[in-house]
């Protein structure tokens, strides 16, 4: 089915989104009016609003507070990316130039806090339970916060660990979809049974979401992003800890000296890429991915059926299985 698939599936709900969206994003102020249409045209995969409406309907029942939720989750992941290209000098993402590279520094900065207000808005707005919505988005806003911080702490002392690796990819992606999963279930009126399954299923979702991004830097090709960035950024990612496994700790120690002086000195990157091709590190990444994936669909298992589990499930093989 896909991505879009699931949003032809959500239908009038799904329209309701995007329109919530885009009228969330009108400012007096005409660059910022003009750049948010212009980012807003070109809008991504839409997973975190799709998941949002998925559990809303697979374990509750659909209203406008659940459209809220669903549109504010997608608001706040903009933001993050706006402030991310910053802390990450990316030029490029979903195939066109950032925010960062055509304006600067400080609009990114500043159109990122805008889609933050703005997302913080919408569950405010909610009818029932705002406050409870509320609570798991700014809870989330922290995590986000200290997975960029410890990314950036370790990208300097190169000594990440597979224990440090996996915190920080639940802080940084996988905090979020719980929240989404969680805040659905909450505003859908889910009884507490199912709100625990489809947090437990978000964080996991969230988890195998972003080991699939960290394989596809190693191996991607139309991501709409450069590949080979995270090594340049210093960050030691899953498939490199993978390759770390079969090699003596001299050379592991030699590499990790390496990752840690970019992107100073980029020289290397190419071969320790090489590298971990040849040790088949993305393969091992792979195997993790898998069982993420797999405890994921478990965990959605307590659902009643409904298209809408169905679709819960095929996300969980879209997070494997993504090009992009
Ligand atoms: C992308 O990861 C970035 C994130 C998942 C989180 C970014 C969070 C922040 C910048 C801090 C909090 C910001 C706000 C607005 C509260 P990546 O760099 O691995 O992926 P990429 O290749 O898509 O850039
Ligand atoms: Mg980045």
């Amino acid at each position: 089915m896909g991505i879009k698939g699931i949003q032809e599936f959500l239908g009038e709900d799904w329209s309701k989104v995007e329109a919530l969206l885009k009228g969330s994003l009108h400012s007096s102020v005409e660059l910022l009016d003009r750049t948010n249409a212009h980012l807003s045209s070109n809008e991504g995969k839409m997973l975190r609003p799709a998941l949002s409406l998925l559990v809303s309907k697979a374990c509750g029942t659909m209203n406008d507070d659940c459209i809220r939720v669903a549109a504010a989750s997608e608001l706040l992941h903009n933001a993050t990316l706006l402030h991310d290209d910053v802390l990450d000098d990316s030029s490029v993402r979903r195939g066109a130039p950032t925010v960062l590279s055509t304006l600067g520094t400080k609009p990114s900065v500043l159109i990122g806090d805008f889609w933050l207000a703005r997302a913080m808005d919408l569950v405010l707005r909610c009818e029932k339970h705002s406050h409870e919505i509320l609570t798991c988005f700014s809870d989330t806003v922290q995590d986000l916060v200290e997975g960029e911080m410890l990314q950036m702490t370790k990208a300097e002392s190169g000594d990440t660990t597979e224990e440090d690796y996996f915190r920080i990819i639940y802080l940084k992606t996988a905090s979020l979809f719980e929240t989404v999963c969680t805040g659905a279930a909450i505003a859908s009126g889910s009884d507490s049974d199912s709100a625990a399954a489809v947090k437990e299923y978000g964080r996991l979702l969230g988890m195998a979401f972003q080991i699939k991004d960290d394989i596809l830097d190693y191996e991607g090709e139309a991501l709409g992003k450069p590949t080979g960035t995270d090594l340049k950024e210093g960050k030691i990612t899953l498939p490199l800890l993978g390759a770390f496994k079969k090699m003596d700790d001299r050379k592991e120690k030699e590499i990790r000296g390496m990752v840690s002086a970019f992107p100073q000195q980029p020289e290397g990157c190419r071969e320790i890429s090489a590298t971990v091709k040849a040790l088949d590190g993305t393969g091992y990444a792979g195997l993790r991915l898998e069982e993420y994936v797999s405890q994921a669909k478990e965990a959605v298992g307590v659902l009643p059926d409904s298209p809408a589990k169905s679709c819960l499930l095929e996300l969980a093989d879209y997070c494997r299985y993504r090009k992009i």
